[in-house]
């Protein structure tokens, strides 16, 4: 079923949408990212207000419009997306994580810019950044619909229903990397929606938009009480 764009069956919602990709700081010049564009999670912003829904975008970095009408916190790193999104989701409904969250950060940030002189080779320590997506399982799974999604390259299914369950989340969009038409910057996606229950369901090749009415329908199927 596809939503039509005036149904308003959003209403009265709080959607709270993670978008792009973190950054984190190595010094004051460098840092560690991914090539998420925040394409996926922007157009589920869209789709979200279009569909009545009081939506907070907690925006990473990306190369999209700011939509107008949209709470929009931008944020640069896993930590900051971390505090932002644990705040909003206090009051939301429903929780949407497509943005690309760096798993690991150096351990230190250099206050000063490294200098090459007398380094031959180097290497950088790194520490686990905070799992969001696993920390809102873990707080809001009784009362609220989270929705995650999966990056895979090999073994999607197997390794985006783990996911499912081992981050207590009620379904995960995923996608893999190596599919024509999916993955960073593009404006299509070929997603399965993978359910607690084992669930799941092979999308075509579509566009983003789409996909997004498409999440927002099954996240909407899903009712807990308050
Ligand atoms: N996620 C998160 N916090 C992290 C890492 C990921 O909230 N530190 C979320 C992502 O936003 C996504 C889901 O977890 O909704 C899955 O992200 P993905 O990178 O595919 O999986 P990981 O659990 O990080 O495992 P791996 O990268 O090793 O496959
Ligand atoms: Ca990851």
């Amino acid at each position: 079923k596809l939503a039509l764009l005036d149904s308003a069956d959003l209403t009265g919602k709080k959607i709270v949408i993670s978008a792009g990709a973190t950054q984190e700081k190595i010094d004051p010049v460098r840092f560690i990212t991914n090539h998420s564009t925040g394409k996926m999670g922007f157009a589920l912003a869209r789709a979200a207000m279009l569909r009545g829904g009081q939506v907070t975008l907690v925006a990473g970095h990306n190369s999209c419009e700011p939509i107008t009408g949209i709470k929009t916190i931008d944020v640069s790193s896993a930590d900051e997306m971390r505090s932002s999104i644990i705040n909003e989701s206090e009051s939301a409904d429903i929780i949407i994580m497509a943005a690309a969250v760096a798993d690991f950060k150096p351990s230190a940030v250099s206050e000063n810019k490294i200098k090459k002189k007398n380094l031959n080779d180097m290497s950088i320590a790194l520490s686990k950044n905070p799992d969001i997506l696993k920390e809102l399982g873990e707080k809001f799974d009784d009362k609220k619909t989270i929705v995650g999604f999966a990056m895979e390259t090999e073994d999607l299914i197997k390794n985006a229903s783990e996911k499912c369950v081992n981050k207590n989340v009620d379904f995960i969009v995923a996608n893999n990397l190596k599919t024509t038409g999916a993955g960073f910057g593009t404006d299509t996606n070929v997603a399965s929606l993978i359910d607690r229950y084992g669930n799941i369901s092979e999308l075509p090749l579509m566009d983003k938009f789409e996909l997004s009415n498409i999440i927002l329908d099954k996240a909407l199927s899903i009712n807990k009480s308050k």
